[in-house]
């Protein structure tokens, strides 16, 4: 099936798409429309640091300083970007897919730290990061200024400063809740909102222990791009072109009959010329 994208609802919300024919919706009309033949697709990123001290405990001497043989840091994946370091280190997270009430975002990624290993083996060193911490594809659910944000996790518990535990995981847990500074509606062509994370009890738990309930992650930001895509209705079936030549079709037959009415009109002179002439008497 065709499909169009109509972009910037709002926007455009006065013309019509010529090429088409199929009309941009309002916003009024954007409510209605989505769920029939329409469904709004969202795009974009959230900028979210997860927490702008932890990078930069992660990425200077504490974590990963003189003390370690193998360093570890931090590494992004499957579509994440980065900028910066340490305390201006940033992470732009690519949107996935939308749902009611639901944003998901793509991408990963991992910090490693305080690397226990010593010896000379250097295969030996990827498996023991005391700190080992991974967050990937996270999830903003959210309902008017309140939203959640769950993320899938991997992370070394934190036992002490010697022990290279095992991990702690989860999928779509938790980890913190948001207060966003307007909603968010994806039934307009762009929203950009900002929010204030708190991590929540399972949240600390992921960081090792370290923060205090209640203690602020980073902000995150989220700038969302919705489009309204539509099935366009099937093309009805275009009908046989006449073709004359062929004397397959339509345009055979009119040739026929056009013949045959030429035959006739010759036959009309012919048959007029013998009467006048008094070679054969008129009926
Ligand atoms: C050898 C093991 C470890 C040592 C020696 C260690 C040491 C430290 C120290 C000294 C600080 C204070 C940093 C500061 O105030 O600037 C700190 C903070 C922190 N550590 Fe570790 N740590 C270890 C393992 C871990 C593990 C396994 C985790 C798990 C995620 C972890 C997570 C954190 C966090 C979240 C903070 C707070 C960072 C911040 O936002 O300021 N640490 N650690």
């Amino acid at each position: 099936m065709n499909r169009t994208v109509s972009r910037a609802v709002v926007l455009l919300a006065s013309t019509a798409v010529a090429t088409t024919g199929l009309a941009v919706l309002s916003t009024a009309t954007h409510a209605a429309e989505v769920g029939e033949n329409c469904h709004v697709v969202t795009t974009g990123t959230a900028d979210w640091a997860m927490r702008t001290s932890f990078n930069s405990y992660l990425e200077g001497p504490i974590a990963n300083g003189a003390l370690y043989k193998y360093k570890g840091g931090i590494e992004v994946r499957d579509g994440v970007e980065t900028s910066g370091e340490r305390a201006t280190r940033q992470f732009t997270w690519p949107v996935s897919g939308s749902n009611d009430g639901e944003i998901n975002f793509g991408g990963g990624v991992h910090w490693t730290g305080h690397n226990h290993y010593t010896g000379d083996d250097a295969s030996q060193a990827p498996d023991n990061f005391i700190l080992d911490l991974d967050i990937s594809n996270p999830t903003i659910e959210f309902n008017g200024t309140q939203a959640t944000l769950l993320v899938d996790y991997k992370s070394r518990e934190f036992v002490d400063t010697t022990t290279v535990a095992g991990f702690l995981s989860g999928t779509q847990a938790e980890l913190a809740t948001i207060t966003l500074d307007e909603a968010i509606d994806l039934t307009t062509p762009s929203v950009t909102v900002i929010g204030e994370t708190v991590p929540t009890a399972a949240g600390v738990d992921v960081m090792g222990g370290f923060y205090p309930a209640g203690d602020a992650l980073a902000p995150i930001t989220l700038n969302l791009t919705n489009e309204v895509v539509c099935d366009e209705p099937q093309e009805p079936e275009t009908p046989e072109t006449p073709d004359a030549t062929t004397g397959s079709s339509e345009g055979g037959i009119l040739g026929i009959v056009g013949i045959l009415a030429a035959l006739g009109g010759i036959g009309a002179v012919v048959y007029n010329y013998l009467v006048s002439a008094g070679i054969i008497a008129a009926y």
